[in-house]
């Protein structure tokens, strides 16, 4: 872009979080009724562009209409794309309507795309985005927990393949990423749990007093207000910093993966439907490897039991027994989840790569456990 950007500033009550990359760089703007101030953030940063605003049916039923105002009390002019709810728009056919819907809209290289929504819309919409016209800017609206602290930040886009969960997409990271905290009040609550696993993860990974303080404030968190958007923020600047570090994954962003090795195959092995929520299979991996780093004498074990007992406090699942139906379908055995997890697109030339605790807040890459190890202490955890 050839105008500078502006100075963040934030409106009374806002926090503005700063992702720091040179040329790419973006405000993250975290603040109750900060949707209203969508249209006057645009009209600033890219004068003249006109968008469209993707989004998925429940969000649009709740949301799109305040979305629109705040565009058109600006001047900024906007077209409504409408996909269905749910993962299943994560796919060539979500992307085939969005993107045919983007051109049709006649949305053109100095115009925005704004994704609305959870992380299915913000992936789907930021990858359409993507290779629309071999690129278009796009603006984060995330609408759910789990957008807010993690899927809107980091430029991280794309679709699922047959063959599995995110196969196929690009970096592109948007052009502002705007958090209204308000908008989280019409969340089911078990989204809104689920969402507060990637939360709790910032503080495990890296920053124990910010774990310390969830514990003792959680209830806050989930009622909303001003410890809401501190929650929210301090995720946010959490992974900001290990975005501006590591863009494209190639060392420190895997610490981010905390917990989703394990989570995914325990996705996979219930089919990704709705015995678990992505953030539920997040909060069961994290106390998982807790207590893998607590074995292999990482960590105490007081501090593995600290991890599993706030999760289970806010009402998260943590052990494998909690998942929907594991006596009735069950979810495998110790063989099946290992093959799941060699299957995760974090493996590197054969060897599982986890993250591991080396303190409560301290997260470490490491490719050096033993299958046999990891094989041997699933059994365990399934008796
Ligand atoms: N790009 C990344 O870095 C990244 C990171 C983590 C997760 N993800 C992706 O994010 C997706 C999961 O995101 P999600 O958990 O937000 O799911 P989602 O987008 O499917 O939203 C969950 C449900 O909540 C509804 N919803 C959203 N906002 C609402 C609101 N304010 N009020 C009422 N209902 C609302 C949606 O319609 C949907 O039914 C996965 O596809 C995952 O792969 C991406
Ligand atoms: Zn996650």
């Amino acid at each position: 872009m050839d105008a500078p950007s502006p100075k963040p500033h934030a409106l009374d009550g806002e926090t503005i979080v700063r992702v720091a990359l040179a040329e790419r760089a973006y405000d993250i703007v975290i603040g109750a009724g900060a949707l209203a101030s969508l249209g006057k953030r645009i009209a600033t940063l890219r004068p003249g562009a006109r968008t469209a605003v993707v989004t998925d049916r429940t969000v649009a039923a709740r949301w799109l209409k305040q979305a629109e105002a705040a565009l058109a009390a600006a001047g900024v002019a906007t077209a409504p794309i409408v996909v269905g709810e749910g993962e299943g728009s994560k796919s060539y056919d979500g992307l085939q309507q969005v993107t045919e819907a983007l051109i049709a809209a006649k949305v053109e290289r100095n115009d925005l795309v704004v994704a609305l929504g959870g992380g299915v819309i913000g992936d789907l919409a930021g990858f359409a985005a993507a290779i629309v016209r071999r690129g278009i800017e796009f603006v984060q609206v995330p609408t759910t927990l789990l957008a807010q602290v993690d899927s809107s930040v980091g430029g991280k886009t794309g679709i699922n393949s047959p063959h599995g969960k995110n196969l196929i997409g690009a970096f592109h990271q948007p052009v502002l990423v705007v958090a209204d905290t308000d908008v989280l009040d019409t969340l089911p609550p078990r989204e809104f749990c689920a969402g507060y696993a990637e939360v709790a993860k910032y503080g495990v990974l890296g920053d124990l007093g910010f774990f310390t303080w969830l514990e003792a404030n959680h209830g806050d968190v989930f009622n909303g207000g001003a410890a809401r958007q501190h929650a929210i923020a301090t995720s946010c600047r959490a992974k900001a910093a290990i975005v501006a570090r590591d863009e494209r994954e190639t060392g420190d962003r895997a610490l981010l993966n905390l917990g989703h090795t394990f989570g995914h195959a325990l996705e996979a092995a219930t089919g990704f439907s709705d015995r678990l929520l992505h953030g539920e299979g997040v909060a069961i991996g994290m106390v998982l490897a807790s207590e893998l780093s607590a074995e292999l004498g990482l960590i105490s074990p007081v501090d593995a039991a600290r991890v599993g007992a706030h999760l289970a406090a806010v009402g998260l699942p943590t052990r494998l027994q909690d998942i929907a139906g594991f006596s009735q379908e069950g979810i495998g055995n110790a063989d099946s989840l290992m093959a799941l997890m060699a299957q995760d697109k974090k493996v590197k030339r054969g060897r599982l790569t986890f993250i591991l605790l080396k303190g409560l807040g301290q997260a470490v890459i490491t490719s050096d456990v033993e299958p046999s190890t990891v094989h041997g202490f699933l059994e365990r955890k399934l008796r």
